[in-house]
């Protein structure tokens, strides 16, 4: 299985990071590929251009930093996702990342290229995970209700405040199974 993992924290070694690389080591020690992207390197901006242009579906006007890893997107099976909340909800550049995936809306509100993926998210807080269930299950539930990804895994990690920090065993299982389940 071909991975994408895309880390949108600014903190490239932070807890985000280390649960998904948790995940994606799992699966690839049963046999799948892994690709890594740290979106804070990249410059994008959210749009939705190609919703309403006369453009081909899909068809990106944008000419930045994300259209290739969307492209990424496509050819992967499963998305890794690792997203903190910043200011009680997914960080702007999750969100935006997610508004790009108007890609994959048709003008009639059906999608395509995504349904059948697997996703894998990972929400981290500092707070308690129980604060953010509500986001955790937003953002899954637009992964999976709208665009038709199977939820392999859906971690949520509070109590992460301090850069470093050591991460509960419990979620470094639960990134276990989650990548187990990527193969
Ligand atoms: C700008 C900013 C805003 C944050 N806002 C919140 C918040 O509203 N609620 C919360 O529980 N944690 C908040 N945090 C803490 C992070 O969510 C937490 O440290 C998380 O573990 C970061 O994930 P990472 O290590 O993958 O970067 C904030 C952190 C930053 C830098």
């Amino acid at each position: 299985m071909k991975i994408l993992a895309v880390i949108s924290s600014a903190r490239k070694e932070g807890t985000g990071a280390k649960i998904a690389k948790a995940v994606c080591d799992e699966a690839v020690r049963n046999g799948s590929e892994v690709e890594y992207v740290y979106l804070y390197d990249l410059d994008f901006k959210s749009c939705g251009n190609c919703q309403m242009s006369d453009s081909d579906p899909g068809f990106c006007t944008k000419k930045d930093d994300l259209v290739p890893v969307m492209k990424k997107l496509v050819e992967a099976d499963a998305l890794v996702w690792a997203a903190p909340i910043y200011m009680d909800y997914i960080c702007g550049t999750s969100k935006t990342f997610l508004d790009r995936f108007c890609i994959f809306v048709e003008p009639d509100f059906t999608v395509n290229r995504t349904p059948g993926k697997k996703a894998v998210v990972i929400i981290t807080s500092g707070a308690p995970a129980d604060n953010y269930k509500a986001v955790t299950e937003s953002v899954c539930g637009t992964l999976s209700g709208f665009f038709k990804m199977e939820i392999a895994g859906k971690i949520s990690c509070g109590g992460q405040m301090n850069y470093g920090q050591e991460i509960p065993a419990e979620m470094m299982a639960q990134a276990k199974e989650a990548g187990k389940k990527l193969v």
